[in-house]
């Protein structure tokens, strides 16, 4: 279930250390890497071998260890989907909340940012303490989520609210975070991405500045939320879903062509050259000291043509780049091409668009309705996308 998925699971010096070693197990268990770092205190509670063995895999307790001239701390978070805290002391609660840095752990969570899951467990007098809460309350505003303990039977003797939640319940809400509602099951969508490339001779082409990643963001998320994706790129990548790699725009109307009559939506993100060569040639053209005048002719539309010959209950969503006039020229493109939505971004603001990993767009439908995506990363802004279309 959770083939590919990579978490890094932290441990603190608190009594309930040793439930964790069932959740190491839960991970395994459903496939996925498990990576562990403790806290030097961790180390009362649980052996390093014992995680090791259930891991199987090197733990990490060490903020100096360099491996490969990458500080141990960063390499953690370059490799890990979610970080998972389980059991978390009161003492570390504090010192993530204010940005302290003082172990291997505290210093990869600050560094961390993907998701992050923390279950504490303490006694109820340390739960109830207004500094723990006022803690808490501040994680929870900073998007970290919190699986509460239980009340019952603590290890001091007393009873109350602080045992360390159900493994079940943290593996659960983990996996929810890793593996998102599917809300396109069973759904064909294509996507393009990336710019084409016109051949001019046998070594030059016109092409464009769009590095695809906003296309590979939407085809990456549509994955995620369960649907059959078919990506059609310039871009050569390796994906668990299908890719079909082109060059060209003619090649790129041929595969959405064939691929969208079984499809149930399009998504063109792809920057498609309007123009090709007219007549490119198999060899390199050498200079011969007059001007080079190259004929060029209209390439297919692809998102006008495909928006015409779509069916009732297919979808189609086109996306402009414009460098002025953002919102009037999108709202003219969406009347002119005969799509159900149009992504807009402004390609004029260097922190958004072509490059970038982060974007910032308006969504336009049909009726002129338009929804603004902040600026934020294109995976975030690929997911928010296709819940605004799809949920
Ligand atoms: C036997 C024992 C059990 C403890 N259990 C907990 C606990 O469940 N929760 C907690 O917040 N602290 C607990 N503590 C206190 C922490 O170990 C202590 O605050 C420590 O500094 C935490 O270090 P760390 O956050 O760096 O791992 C316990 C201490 C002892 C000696």
């Amino acid at each position: 279930m959770l083939t590919g998925k990579n978490i890094l699971i932290g441990i603190t010096g608190a009594i309930a250390a040793y439930k964790t070693l069932e959740l190491i197990r839960l991970f395994k268990k459903n496939n996925a890497k498990v990576k562990i770092v403790v806290t030097p205190n961790a180390l009362n509670f649980v052996t390093k071998t014992t995680l090791e063995s259930l891991s199987q895999n090197s733990v990490d307790i060490e903020q100096f260890n360099i491996k490969e001239y990458k500080p141990e701390h960063i390499a953690l978070t370059d490799e890990a989907d979610i970080f998972i805290i389980a059991p978390i002391s009161a003492n570390t609660i504090s010192k993530i909340t204010h940005g302290v840095c003082d172990n291997l752990l505290t210093s990869t969570f600050c560094a961390f940012k993907k998701p992050i899951l923390i279950a504490p467990c303490m006694n109820t007098n340390m739960w109830e303490n207004p500094a723990t809460q006022e803690n808490l309350r501040i994680l929870k505003e900073r998007k970290i989520t919190i699986v509460e303990p239980e009340v019952g039977f603590l290890a001091c003797n007393a009873e109350g609210k602080g045992r360390l939640a159900n493994i079940n319940i943290i593996f659960e809400t983990a996996k929810n975070i890793l593996l998102p509602e599917q809300i396109l099951k069973g759904k064909k969508i294509v996507i393009t991405a990336g710019g084409t490339k016109e051949n001019i001779d046998a070594v030059r082409y016109i092409g464009n500045y769009s590095s695809g990643k906003m296309g590979i963001a939407l085809a990456d998320n549509a994955h995620k939320l369960g649907a059959e994706v078919v990506l059609i790129s310039t871009v050569e990548v390796k994906k668990q879903y299908k890719v079909i790699n082109i060059k060209t725009a003619q090649e790129m109307y041929d595969a959405v062509k064939d691929e969208f009559q079984t499809a149930d939506s399009l998504i063109m993100a792809a920057a498609v050259s309007d123009y090709r060569v007219k007549n490119k040639q198999d060899h390199k053209i050498k200079k011969d000291g007059t001007p080079l005048v190259i004929e060029l002719i209209e390439n297919p539309d692809i998102l006008q043509e495909m928006s015409k010959i779509k069916k009732e209950n297919q979808t189609v969503i086109g996306f402009c780049a414009e460098s002025q006039n953002l919102l009037e020229n999108a709202k003219t493109k969406i009347a002119k091409k005969g799509c159900d939505y149009i992504c807009a971004n402004d390609i004029s603001q260097k922190d958004i668009g072509f490059s970038s990993d982060n974007n910032e767009l308006y969504i336009i439908d049909k009726n002129l309705v338009i929804s603004k995506i902040e600026k934020t990363s294109k995976q975030n802004a690929a997911m928010k996308i296709l819940e605004k279309v799809y949920g």
